[in-house]
């Protein structure tokens, strides 16, 4: 196999066995790409073929179905997909795509003839297939019954932007180490900026100074909006690898909690490089003695991460859906594990990077109906500080889908306080 061949075998294998084993895609293509000799530029094409090939499936999808009137094996499906996804989005010279994907169909035992009669029919009408749009029903059955679920919720906004790649964005340990940021960027706050350049995160300036951390918009807002929050006791029971702790650890006691080892590696090594220090703690939540209580208790708790589909479009490209009964039950517990360790007087920040209602506003209505002791504390829609009001329900929950903001594409999220009363 010549080079070339060898790295659309590879992003074959990482695509399919993601597809068939329901796997992450960060895991497999680490694996992956262990598993062969390729050099920076190789890796990151497949990296860039493999998530994009997710984030256009349901796209290709409907291409094939306008040539192909029998049901496609899984492996056809795929190969094919990764081809359309070259040629229609990604501008690769078309006769390069098709002499390899025919070389690597030769590899996996599909039809050479068939893949080579199929591409060839695409390439007659690249314009027309580039125009496609989606409907809500071109979406996974369980897709289309959570979202429908959504109050207040339009589906094509997200249906429009959900396949672009996502906006950089960064957040700033000082407003001085903003001012003095080299990069090009359009700032969002004092405190932080969406980068206008691509780069690979550890060449971007001040990296080793440890000036900043990768965050999204979104994610950010919560404890942005928050009332100052200063000279606290805090509990982050779901801390790693780290984004909303670091922007409350200049000013705060803040305990960092996370069960899985991995993530609490990957959390010191930021901490390392921010320069910050703080208490650490490897347990699952769930466990943690209730004798000492804390101001606020962070709940970042495991969900879908459906509103991360941009950087995970694994999500909606697996074959099996994520496990709800399961998220929710853990959701649930997290929650009433932080009613017992906040203070009188004290608040909950419970945040998800969600906008179903699953994992959303029913887990909080659920929460109140049962501790009367707690309410929700109104996210202030006037705040100064960034331009959100339609973000903020009249409820007070923070709420977005993945969407465009002004021309950069953020993350869904959802938060909410909860301050405990008696
Ligand atoms: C959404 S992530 C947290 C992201 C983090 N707060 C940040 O800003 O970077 C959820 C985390 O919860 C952790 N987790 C899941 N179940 C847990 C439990 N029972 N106890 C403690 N941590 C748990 C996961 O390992 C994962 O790191």
């Amino acid at each position: 196999m010549n080079r070339s061949t060898k790295t659309r075998y590879a992003i074959f294998q990482i695509l399919i066995e993601i597809f068939k084993k329901n796997k992450s895609f960060d895991v497999v293509f680490n694996q992956k790409i262990a598993e062969f000799n390729f050099n920076k530029n190789e890796i990151s094409f497949i990296n860039n073929v493999c998530l994009n090939s997710m984030r256009k499936s349901i796209h290709c999808k409907i291409i094939l179905n306008k040539f192909i009137k029998t049901k496609l094996k899984a492996n056809e499906f795929i190969l094919l997909s990764s081809a359309i996804v070259q040629i229609l989005y990604l501008n690769i010279k078309p006769y390069a795509v098709v002499n390899e994907t025919v070389n690597v169909s030769k590899q996996i035992k599909v039809f050479p003839g068939f893949v080579n009669a199929i591409l060839k029919n695409i390439l007659k009408n690249i314009e027309n297939l580039k125009k496609i749009e989606l409907k809500l029903t071109d979406f996974p059955a369980w897709f289309v019954d959570e979202i429908s679920k959504c109050e207040n919720v339009d589906p094509y906004s997200f249906i429009d932007t959900f396949h672009k790649q996502p906006s950089l964005h960064l957040v700033f340990k000082s407003e001085n180490c903003l001012d003095n940021f080299e990069e090009k960027h359009t700032r969002s706050s004092k405190k932080s900026a969406f980068l206008d350049i691509k780069k690979k995160i550890s060449d971007i300036k001040n990296f080793n100074e440890g000036d900043w951390w990768v965050q999204d918009f979104s994610s950010m807002i919560p404890l942005a909006i928050s009332n100052k929050i200063k000279n606290y006791n805090i509990l982050d029971i779901c801390a790693a690898p780290g984004g909303k702790a670091f922007q409350i650890l200049s000013n705060n006691k803040v305990v960092l909690n996370d069960i899985n080892n991995k993530r609490i590696l990957k959390l010191k090594e930021n901490l390392l490089r921010l320069r910050f220090d703080a208490e650490i703690k490897n347990l699952n939540a769930l466990d943690f003695v209730e004798d000492k209580k804390y101001d606020i208790v962070l709940v970042d708790s495991p969900c879908s991460s459906i509103g991360t589909i941009r950087r995970h479009p694994e999500i909606l490209f697996k074959t099996e859906k994520p496990n709800f009964v399961k998220l929710n039950e853990i959701q649930k517990n997290l929650l009433k594990k932080s009613s017992r360790l906040v203070k009188r007087k004290g608040k909950i920040i419970y945040m998800v990077c969600s906008f179903f209602h699953s994992e959303t506003t029913k887990i909080i209505k659920q929460f109140l109906e049962e501790n009367k002791n707690f309410s929700i504390r109104k996210y202030n829609q006037n705040t100064k500080l960034l331009n959100i009001k339609n973000l903020i329900s009249k409820e007070g929950y923070f709420l977005t889908l993945p969407t465009k903001f002004k021309n950069y594409y953020i993350d869904g999220f959802f938060s909410v306080e909860l301050i405990r009363n008696d």
